[in-house]
């Protein structure tokens, strides 16, 4: 997709689309008044028709009849004026090519707020992810159009910020784009070694370092833990080391972690049906750590970065992991196996322990690790825990920042009896109640004192029917709040 800074009319200008936006307060006025004119008055008509008064996540959609240069009008709602934000403005982007995308190949946007900086980068963003398709598999019935130009003609950036704007929001729109792409891959294609070759192809494009681990490395190390989990397995497991090195010598260190299951069936204490279709998804935090070092070149953060992935799957075969086995991590910790579907913390448990060695100064996981969280937040909402409050404070403003909802769950004290093992250090299940709690408590003991924080994205890291702002399928949900964070350290 292409976006450039036009001063064409907008009554004139030849496209596909002319995309208007409005305010709750403002009614029919300014430039898209002009263009009801022009039309005889067919937006006021159609927003009556439809209740349409500028509401956030609202639009509606004319065809002009040949009245003005471009094919169709659409007028999007940028809500109550008080309320403006860039977050709205990626809103507006994703809701106005979600709209559009069948029919648009050319889109020229005019908005009624000015698009200062900060809110093209939102609105790129927007247009780039709400234009996300799946359909690589699909042998016809593909959409043949997709959107390839879009011109914006209200926006006073000077042309080196408009620029710098452009790269911003693609870098972290296609990021995250990939992310879902490797999420949606099917799980006969994209297996633990798919995911290694996905890491080492990045490598080589953004000159980063790349080490992937197989079994018999794991073994030398002492990774117990994803290797009794890959055992129940035909695929070979892998674990993923990617480092990224700032121009500038760095004064900080951090590992992004994440949890690469390419199938959970739950292995032995294998998932009922309805339960184990769409568990694909569970490698979602390794897309999104692969699809942060992906953008991480173009974006420069000053800070030494690990991308870290322990990649298997879990399946039940002959030599399968089971209840009451005892493993040890890479840290030397033992855990007992009290069900083997809670295997997410016990590839975890290596990875973390890894990041320690490696003298890092912060880490930060990502895992669809509990539905415990989908109960506690719901679908939309990833849980956040940690044990260094700054550090949770950081990653809450980056979710912010990024317009992605993160809630922090407390660890508690109490709960922690729950995990304790009569016959190892610790158990990788707790009681009923407080599972994501309680899997987080399981984390933290493979930190050490390194801050650390957990997000626990099982509810928005896939959704089954699509939502407002994501597409249906894997969404890339933290992509954009990491990159964030790295950039604000
Ligand atoms: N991958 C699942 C968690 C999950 C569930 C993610 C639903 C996305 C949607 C994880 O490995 C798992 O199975 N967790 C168990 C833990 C339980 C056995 C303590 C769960 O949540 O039921
Ligand atoms: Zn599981
Ligand atoms: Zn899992």
């Amino acid at each position: 997709m292409d976006f450039k800074q036009s001063d064409a009319n907008v009554l004139r200008i030849k496209c596909s689309v002319l995309a208007l936006t409005r305010f709750e307060e403002d009614g029919i006025t300014g430039t898209v008044k002009k263009v009801d004119s022009a039309l005889g008055g067919a937006l006021s008509l159609i927003s009556q028709d439809e209740k349409f008064n500028g509401e956030l996540g609202k639009s509606v959609l004319v065809n002009t009849l040949g009245k003005i240069g471009a094919e169709r009008v659409l007028l999007v709602g940028l809500g109550k004026k008080v309320a403006l934000s860039s977050d709205n403005f990626r809103k507006v982007g994703i809701l106005t090519a979600k709209k559009v995308k069948q029919f648009a190949e050319t889109i020229t946007f005019n908005s009624e707020a000015d698009l200062k900086k900060g809110y093209l980068t939102a609105l790129i963003e927007g247009l780039t992810l709400g234009s996300y398709e799946f359909d690589k598999y699909k042998t016809n019935n593909k959409k043949v159009n997709g959107i390839k130009t879009v011109e914006f003609i209200s926006s006073t950036l000077t042309e080196r910020s408009f620029k710098q704007e452009v790269e911003f929001a693609r870098a972290i729109s296609d990021a995250t784009n990939f992310a879902r792409d490797l999420i949606n891959e099917p799980p006969i294609v994209l297996t633990p070694a798919k995911l290694a070759d996905f890491a080492r192809e990045i490598a080589t494009e953004e000159k980063l370092q790349c080490e992937i681990f197989d079994r018999d490395e794991m073994e030398k190390r002492g990774m117990g833990g994803l290797i009794a989990v890959s055992l129940g397995s035909e695929e070979p497991p892998k674990f993923i080391h990617l480092t990224y090195e700032p121009r500038k010598k760095p004064k900080k260190a951090v590992a992004v972690v994440g949890k690469g299951i390419t199938f959970d069936t739950g292995g032995l204490c294998i998932k009922p049906r309805d339960s184990m279709r769409t568990m694909k998804m569970d490698m979602s935090g390794a897309a999104c750590v692969l699809g942060v070092m992906k953008a991480i070149t173009k974006l420069n953060p000053s800070v030494r970065v690990h991308g870290l992935i322990s990649a298997t799957e879990n399946m039940p075969g002959g030599k399968a992991y089971k209840p009451d086995d005892i493993v040890r991590a890479l840290n030397g910790k033992t855990i007992e196996v009290i069900d083997t579907d809670a295997e997410g913390r016990v590839v975890l448990s290596d990875a973390l322990s890894y990041a320690v060695e490696l003298k890092v100064d912060e880490i930060v996981d990502l895992a669809t690790l509990t539905g415990a969280c989908i109960v506690a937040l719901g679908n939309y909402t990833a849980g956040l825990m940690g044990n260094n409050e700054k550090l949770i404070d950081k990653i809450l403003k980056a979710a912010k920042l990024a317009g992605e909802k993160v809630w922090q769950l407390p660890m508690d004290d109490e709960l922690r009896k729950d995990i304790e093992s009569d016959v190892a250090d610790v158990k990788n299940v707790g009681n009923r109640w407080g599972g994501a709690i309680t899997a987080a408590m399981f984390l933290e003991k493979f930190v050490g004192d390194t801050p650390w924080a957990h997000l626990d994205i099982a509810g928005p890291a896939f959704m089954e029917r699509g939502g407002d702002w994501y597409p249906k399928g894997g969404t890339g949900f933290g992509v954009r709040t990491i990159i964030r964070y790295l950039l604000e350290m």
